[in-house]
């Protein structure tokens, strides 16, 4: 018998997790579903990228790479920088890391003692709390609603900053409202934090599918914050397990010290297939994806408000729309689940993301086909309306 540590027995499950699993079950036993409860893109990774992996392997590069990834990946990453947003960015400020998922999780342990906290929105996406929990420390959560954008602001954090408050986490575009901090309220929270001497991270991981305006980086207006990353979601690489950071240079080399004994080093094929993803005939590629995911949001928003969904701010990013449903129950996680069972349409409750109204609200994923979307749409009007 073993006993768990109070740690990891209070770390939760995704609570969508059991309804993707019935998804999954329906699925094999020849029903229809409708699926828009994962936060993947359908598009599969693009072949040059597949390619330059198979190049790889074809030539043996199978061995760890330095623990902050390989250079040329580093420069790739760094030239990016300068091609999207004019930035100057040293490959030196650059660690590559295991997703953004194992990015969050060296920030935290850098950025925490335990004890402290992060602040951040409610609703958000939900590991952050459980990197927080494992490392003792605490998640800070702001309540937020349509009225602030679904994001935080500066006065949301200078009202809510407290002595063990070590910085703020924003995600933007975020998960799962596709909300977007604009530049100048970004300027503001970030001078709000330096006042405050706290630490500012952004999870910029929906970056490249933001559809109202052109995305921006945190390090325009803050040169010292640290930034979260990720191969996964733009350039459709979600299962080769690669993202990285940006850093201020003297955290960059603490962070490497981490990931040389969290990780050794990040996955080698990976690295050298994410080097392919900035070459033009990719990136041409990855910005069709994003036009295609630009009509499956009008799509989907347009037939959920005609369905009496409540999205009084049109999401501006990532592929999610987190739709009130007031209107047809008081509880979304049975309806979710009611959804599923009774109409093949698979969804995630707002649970998922917090406490604040979370009952109140679905999350839709447009990671599928406009057809996929149309018939979902279908199956909820049949049920909301007869
Ligand atoms: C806001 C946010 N951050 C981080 C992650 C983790 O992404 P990955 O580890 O695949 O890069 C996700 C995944 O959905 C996310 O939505």
């Amino acid at each position: 018998m073993f006993r768990p540590s109070q740690r990891v027995a209070e770390i939760e499950t995704f609570k969508v997790m059991d309804l993707l699993k019935r998804a999954k079950l329906l699925d094999s036993n020849g029903f229809d579903v409708v699926h828009m409860e994962v936060g993947e893109p359908d598009f599969g990774t693009a072949p040059a990228i597949a390619a330059a992996a198979k190049d790889a392997i074809d030539k043996g590069l199978t061995q760890y790479t330095p623990a902050a990834g390989i250079p040329q990946l580093r420069e790739a990453i760094s030239g990016w920088y300068k091609t999207k947003y004019n930035l100057d960015i040293s490959p030196e400020r650059i660690i590559v890391t295991t997703g953004a998922s194992s990015a969050l999780l060296m920030v935290f342990s850098l950025l925490t003692d335990a004890g402290e906290s992060f602040m951040m929105a409610d609703p958000g996406y939900p590991c952050n709390r459980q990197f927080l929990r494992f490392l003792e420390a605490k998640s800070q959560f702001v309540s937020v609603d349509a009225e602030q954008n679904f994001q935080l602001n500066a006065s949301l954090v200078q009202q809510h900053w407290q002595q063990n408050t070590a910085g703020v986490l924003l995600a933007s575009p975020a998960n799962p409202t596709g909300a977007v901090v604009h530049r100048d309220e970004m300027s503001a929270i970030a001078q709000e934090v330096q006042q405050q001497d706290g630490a500012l991270v952004v999870d910029e991981l929906y970056h490249g599918l933001t559809y109202a305006s052109d995305d921006y980086s945190v390090l325009e207006v803050d040169p010292n914050a640290f930034v979260v990353n990720s191969f996964s979601k733009y350039f459709g690489m979600t299962g080769w397990r690669l993202g990285w950071l940006v850093a201020p240079l003297d955290a960059a080399h603490e962070l490497e010290k981490l990931a040389q004994n969290l990780m050794i080093s990040p996955n080698t094929v990976s690295q050298y297939a994410a080097l392919a993803a900035f070459e033009p005939a990719t990136l041409e590629e990855l910005e069709g994806r994003k036009q295609q995911f630009k009509l499956r949001r009008d799509l989907l928003v347009s037939g959920l408000r005609d369905l009496g969904f409540s999205i009084p701010v049109m999401p501006e990013g990532a592929f999610y729309v987190y739709a009130g449903a007031q209107h047809v129950t008081d509880n979304t996680f049975d309806y979710c689940w009611s959804l599923l069972e009774e109409d093949y349409i698979a969804t995630t409750p707002g649970l998922d993301f917090g406490q604040h109204r979370s009952n109140e609200f679905i999350r839709f994923s447009y990671t599928t086909g406009l057809d996929r979307i149309e018939l979902a749409v279908e199956r909820l009007q049949k049920r909301i309306q007869g």
